[in-house]
C-alpha cells in the first residue's frame, strides 16, 4: 500500500512538471513581439493596399495572425516576409514600408496595386533577396535607388505599366 501511495505521489509530480514544461514551450512559441513602430507600419500597409484584415494589428498578433502572409524573425523580433500574392489588393505601396529594414522577401504579385514603386525602399537592400510586384497597375519607372539591393536573387515587376 505504501508503494502504491509513493507511486501516486510520483505520478502527481510528473504531471506538475509536465504542465510547467508545456506552459514554458507554449510561451516561447508565441513570444515573437514586434516593435510598436513595426506594428504601425504593418497597419499602414494593410490600409494603403486595402488588405481585408478582420483583426487590427498589434505588437503581439502581427507574427501569428496572418501566417500565410506575415512571417517574423524570432531572433530579431522583426518582420522578414510579406507575401500577399493574389489578395485582391488595390491602392498604393506606402513609403513607410521602408522602415522594415530586416525584410528579406516581399511579394505582392497578382493584385491591382497602382501608383509608383517608392524609391524610399532602398534601405531594404541590406537584407532583401526577393521582390515581386508583377501583375499590378504600377506606373512610373524603376527607381535607381534599388541598384544597391545587392543580395537580390529574384526581382519581378513585369506586367505593370512601368516605362
Ligand atoms: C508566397 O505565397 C505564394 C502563394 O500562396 C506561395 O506559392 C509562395 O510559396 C509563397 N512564398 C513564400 C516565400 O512563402
Ligand atoms: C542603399 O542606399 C540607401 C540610400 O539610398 C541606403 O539607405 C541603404 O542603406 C543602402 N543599402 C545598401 C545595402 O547599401
Amino acid at each position: 500500500m505504501r508503494g502504491m501511495r509513493a507511486f501516486h505521489v510520483l505520478i502527481f509530480f510528473l504531471c506538475v512538471i509536465g504542465t510547467v514544461v508545456l506552459h514554458v514551450l507554449a510561451g516561447s512559441a508565441q513570444a515573437v513581439v514586434i516593435s510598436q513602430d513595426a506594428a504601425v507600419v504593418l497597419s499602414e500597409f494593410f490600409v494603403a493596399v486595402t488588405f481585408n484584415n478582420a483583426t487590427p494589428v498589434t505588437v503581439n498578433n502581427a507574427c501569428s495572425e496572418w501566417p500565410q502572409h506575415v512571417v517574423c524573425n524570432a531572433l530579431s523580433q522583426s518582420i522578414k516576409t510579406l507575401n500577399f500574392t493574389s489578395q485582391q489588393l488595390s491602392g498604393t505601396l506606402p513609403t513607410s514600408l521602408s522602415r522594415f529594414t530586416g525584410l528579406t522577401y516581399f511579394n505582392v504579385a497578382d493584385n491591382s496595386i497602382g501608383g509608383t514603386l517608392p524609391p524610399e525602399y532602398s534601405p531594404w537592400g541590406a537584407s532583401v533577396y526577393y521582390v515581386s510586384a508583377s501583375i499590378n497597375a504600377l506606373t512610373g519607372s524603376l527607381p535607381p535607388e534599388y541598384h544597391n539591393w545587392t543580395l537580390l536573387n529574384g526581382f519581378d515587376v513585369t506586367s505593370n505599366q512601368l516605362s
